[in-house]
């Protein structure tokens, strides 16, 4: 069994769809274990505390560099055997050495179809922002595995949801959400416990 831990910033509507998912089975050979935050305001933190998951807060106002943030959300994850880190909805960048330590064992969701709308400043609903103004038909959400590169990582799962006319931020992150992120983000976790997703260079294939 895989012992993931949950990074979040904010409502941790993403988490509620992985504990769900857990429930139902559908995490195979995977089991969250931690739930780290990166503010104590988080209401992701309330819904690991009803689920009876642990849970851990490092706060970047404490830190003041990057490296310093990196090593104790590291010395957070020492010891526990966390197999699987997941981004959901966590708004701090990760530094190098987490990323060098867990190589290939972070996945993201990110909520648009990347290539596009990705990268340093695409978060949240600035995301949806940036697709209203587009003009785009189609938007999605993206899993991925997380490299050095913001939303650059090889791409696990993809899903299309349409822009509708009317639509304003709030409505398309909503659909966004429901349509697809709560539907992949558990999907590709699942994928990974299994042992199902093999990386080819920047690439993954679902075997
Ligand atoms: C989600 O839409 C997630 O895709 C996005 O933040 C939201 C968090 O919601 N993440 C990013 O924009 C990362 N670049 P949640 O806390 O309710 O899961």
């Amino acid at each position: 069994m895989m012992n993931i831990a949950v990074f979040v910033s904010g409502g941790g509507t993403n988490l509620q769809a992985l504990i769900d998912a857990e429930r139902r089975g559908e995490i195979k050979n995977g089991k969250i274990t931690l739930v780290l935050a990166s503010n104590e305001n988080a209401y992701a933190l309330e819904r690991a505390k009803k689920a009876g998951i642990e849970t851990a807060v490092v706060n970047k106002k404490n830190y003041p560099s990057k490296e310093e943030y990196d090593k104790a959300v590291l010395d957070v994850l020492d010891g526990k055997s966390i197999d699987l880190i997941v981004l959901a909805g966590f708004l701090t960048i990760l530094g190098e050495d987490l990323i060098k330590q867990y190589r290939n064992r972070i996945i993201n969701i990110h909520p648009s179809l990347i290539p596009l709308f990705c990268g340093d400043g695409f978060y949240g609903k600035r995301v949806h922002t940036a697709v209203l103004e587009s003009g785009v038909k189609v938007t999605g959400a993206t899993t991925h595995f997380v490299n050095e590169i913001t939303d650059g990582g090889a791409i696990i799962l993809q899903k299309a949801v349409p822009v509708e006319e009317g639509d304003n931020e709030d409505i398309l992150q909503y659909r966004v959400m429901r349509q697809a992120e709560w539907e992949i983000l558990p999907k590709a976790v699942s994928l990974f416990c299994e042992g199902r997703i093999k990386i080819v260079g920047n690439k993954t294939e679902i075997i």
